[in-house]
């Protein structure tokens, strides 16, 4: 048997296989962060399919990190009763689950929060927000580290397996420690020990609240393709060495910002994101997207070569791969030749939730997910997420 389908362990945490759902934004909160059963039904779902451990879409830390409509929230007490209904769910149908701890950052809507997002630096507008950030004080810096820190410790209320913390993506961890997002000159920005003080500060308050057998995981980027250099694999194995030091027990690698859609690779459906803006902005975004489909193309396992790079400087703490992983034989090669430990997957299981219960089985040796990326469009036009591959109604 495949050692794919043996139980395994992050931290104390025992997994029954090596198979994680990546965090995935459902739209299925309500607008104040409030889970629904539509939610609910989603990871019940999931839970039978056999997924190994099962992270929900990103929940939000702060009133001004969020980053989209329907996103669950994590920032205050009354959260959690929802949340711990949430991990029941999953725990009752054989599951396991982790909460992933995000702030938007500079890509927070500012429809959402009602003023200009806020990041590591003020400069700049990304394509797709078009939004001017503003830049972070010392002291909203603080708040927000304890935002992350307080989340935490409210996953664990919820009775959650374990926590991740989102630095991936171009989102607020993500800036900080990049290069092209962060030019802050102080001690938050201007060397990579600088660079990475806040997610050491969240890291070094987030275990010291945790309980021991409840592991910290971080989602970080190794290249976040914008137009001048920021992360680089190179970079992003400096980084997780220094993670690992400070105790964290698993990193999932991955890539890509609002700059390019190479988070996930594949089509870029083009009408379909272009009826989420409003009408001033459409004829500019739809030569955007144009342009960007173009070098989308999908690529199997497509963050591979990147964590080859990171994978050694981790010792012996597992590196869960994301990212274009669709074949099973791939993911057991992966797996056997050492270079990830874990094989995460988001858009195969929006299509089949119970996509490993079928590899086991011996069903199917390949997700039937074609990254038509018509998911995240609908994320886009605030519609729930699951497989529109046969078209979005209405779009
Ligand atoms: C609809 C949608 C929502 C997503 N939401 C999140 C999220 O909340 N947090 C996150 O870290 N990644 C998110 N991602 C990225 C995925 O977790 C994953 O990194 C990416 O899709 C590549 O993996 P895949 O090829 O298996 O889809 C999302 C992707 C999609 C398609």
């Amino acid at each position: 048997m495949s050692r794919l389908f043996e139980p395994a362990y992050i931290g104390k945490m025992e997994l029954k296989n090596r198979f994680i759902h990546s965090a995935t934004h459902e739209v299925m909160s309500t607008d104040d962060g409030h889970i629904t059963e539509d939610l609910i039904r989603r990871y019940k779902n999931l839970a039978k399919g056999e997924i190994g451990l099962i992270i929900p879409g990103h929940l939000c830390v702060h009133p001004l990190g969020q980053g989209h409509h329907g996103q669950t929230s994590i920032y205050t007490d009354d959260m959690i009763p929802g949340l711990k209904r949430l991990v029941e769910t999953v725990h009752e149908n054989g599951g396991k689950i982790a909460f992933q701890l995000n702030h938007g950052g500079r890509q927070t809507p500012k429809q959402l929060i009602g003023e200009a997002p806020v990041a590591p630096t003020g400069r700049g507008r990304d394509p797709v927000s078009m939004n001017k950030p503003r830049q972070m004080d010392e002291a909203l810096i603080e708040e927000t580290i304890e935002a992350f820190a307080a989340a935490a410790v409210r996953a664990v209320e919820a009775g959650a397996d374990a926590v991740q913390i989102h630095a991936a993506h171009g989102y607020l961890n993500s800036e900080f420690l990049s290069p092209f997002f962060n030019k802050r000159k102080d001690q938050w920005g201007g060397s990579n020990e600088n660079r990475f003080r806040f997610i050491r500060e969240i890291i070094t308050r987030i275990k010291s609240r945790l309980p021991d057998d409840k592991p910290l995981l971080v989602k970080m980027n190794t290249f976040d393709y914008t137009p001048m250099k920021g992360m680089t694999p190179e970079l992003a194995g400096l980084y997780a060495k220094w993670m690992v030091e400070l105790g964290v027990e698993a990193v999932e690698v991955s890539s890509g910002s609002y700059y390019t859609f190479h988070t996930i690779r594949g089509d870029i459906p083009v009408a379909e994101l272009t009826a989420a803006m409003p009408a001033w902005r459409r004829p500019l975004a739809k030569i955007v997207f144009g342009l960007l489909k173009k070098g989308n193309t999908f690529k199997d396992a497509y963050n591979l070569e990147a964590a080859r790079t990171v994978k050694p400087q981790m010792d012996k703490t597992p590196l869960i791969l994301v990212g274009g992983m669709r074949k099973l034989s791939q993911m057991e090669e992966v797996v056997a030749n050492g270079d990830a430990d874990f094989i995460s997957m988001s858009r195969p299981f929006i299509r089949e939730p119970f996509l490993v219960k079928k590899f086991r089985e011996g069903k199917t040796g390949e997700s039937s997910c074609i990254s038509c990326n018509k998911c995240f469009a609908a994320m886009f036009n605030d519609m729930p997420v699951r497989c529109y591959k046969n078209g979005i109604p209405g779009l």
